[in-house]
């Protein structure tokens, strides 16, 4: 059997993030070294225990670190497409698991130096950690083999045109900008993925039957509000870790990727524009019934589950 590739998940657990976390966790083709927690989707400490609240419900262990409360340079009002806590008021209470006693920075430094495969490192949250990492650590690239983040959209800007705000680049363009600068290999898998890719309600009604952890997911799902999907739930995070496990899920291209930023939306937002010489790969197209294959065969593997 093929080697696993070594990944660092980055999430604000987060709806969507908590449904990456059982795709890396569950995937044969993932071996999980490190999840790092970063502000986002709610607050921090509401974060960390969604994080550890899906991990443990999950019967898995890895550890997890916290990262960043706030963005880079400029904290910037954040959206509650999550629900009060992000998570749809669902909590493991006795879990048996514990945020690690290291910050996100020294844990994915210390994952990356050592490991003897390069990691790829899966963020699908503000960019804020990974900046974070590639301020303090510019040379860890090195040993990265690509960073995959959900952010921004593949659509090239008109002239005069305000686009719409994809969260993770809004709530932070500044760190954004930071990864685009240094040389690490970077896979933008983009908004429109997980607007395309979303589940509808006979998909939802599914993931409910399934088993006890459909359920609860089911549950969790009537708090998400994503503005752009009014039937169904969008997947974007879960089209992160889905790109790391199969990129013939994907259709992508060479494309310069950049921070705009515009007034009216007190904010940047990451775009391609393909009048610049490329440095990123970005995904363009989905194909939805493989992203629901995987989906549900993961879905299928949570079995023995931990409900506290
Ligand atoms: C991104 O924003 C967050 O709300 C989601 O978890 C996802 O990472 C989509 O724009
Ligand atoms: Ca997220």
């Amino acid at each position: 059997m093929a080697k696993k590739i070594p990944v660092i998940l980055d999430v604000d657990t987060g709806i969507d993030d908590g449904v990456s976390v059982m795709l890396a966790l569950k995937s044969k083709k993932l071996d999980v070294k490190l999840i790092t927690t970063c502000h986002g989707n709610t607050s921090i400490e509401n974060i960390n225990r969604n994080t550890l609240t899906i991990i443990g419900t999950l019967n898995e262990k890895v550890p997890v670190a916290e990262g960043m409360s706030h963005a880079l340079e400029k904290d910037r009002p954040h959206v509650t497409v999550h629900g009060a806590d992000g998570l749809g008021g669902y909590v493991l209470e006795n879990n048996p698991l514990k945020m690690i006693d290291k910050s996100a920075l020294e844990a994915a430094h210390e994952i990356i130096q050592s490991s003897l495969e390069p990691i790829t490192y899966i963020c699908v949250a503000p960019p804020t950690n990974l900046a974070n990492l590639l301020k303090h650590y510019p040379e860890d690239y090195k040993k990265i083999k690509e960073v995959v983040l959900m952010v921004g959209s593949n659509e090239e800007l008109k002239d005069g045109e305000v686009p719409y705000k994809e969260f993770n680049a809004s709530v932070d363009p500044e760190a954004l900008e930071l990864v685009l600068k240094n040389p690490v290999k970077k896979v933008v898998v983009s908004m429109e993925m997980g607007h395309t890719a979303y589940l509808n309600w006979f998909d939802v009604y599914k993931t409910k039957i399934t088993n006890t952890f459909g359920a609860i997911l089911e549950n969790i799902y009537r708090s998400y509000r994503d503005g752009h999907v009014h039937n169904g739930i969008a997947m974007h995070d879960g089209c992160a870790v889905a790109y790391v496990i199969d990129p013939s899920i994907f259709e992508t291209k060479e494309a310069h990727f950049e921070v705009k930023y515009f007034e009216s939306l007190s904010s940047g937002v990451g775009v391609v524009n393909y009048s610049k010489p490329a440095n990123v790969t970005i995904t363009t197209k989905v194909n939805i019934k493989k992203v629901k294959r995987l989906y549900f065969s993961s879905l299928k593997k949570c079995k023995k589950i931990n409900i506290g």
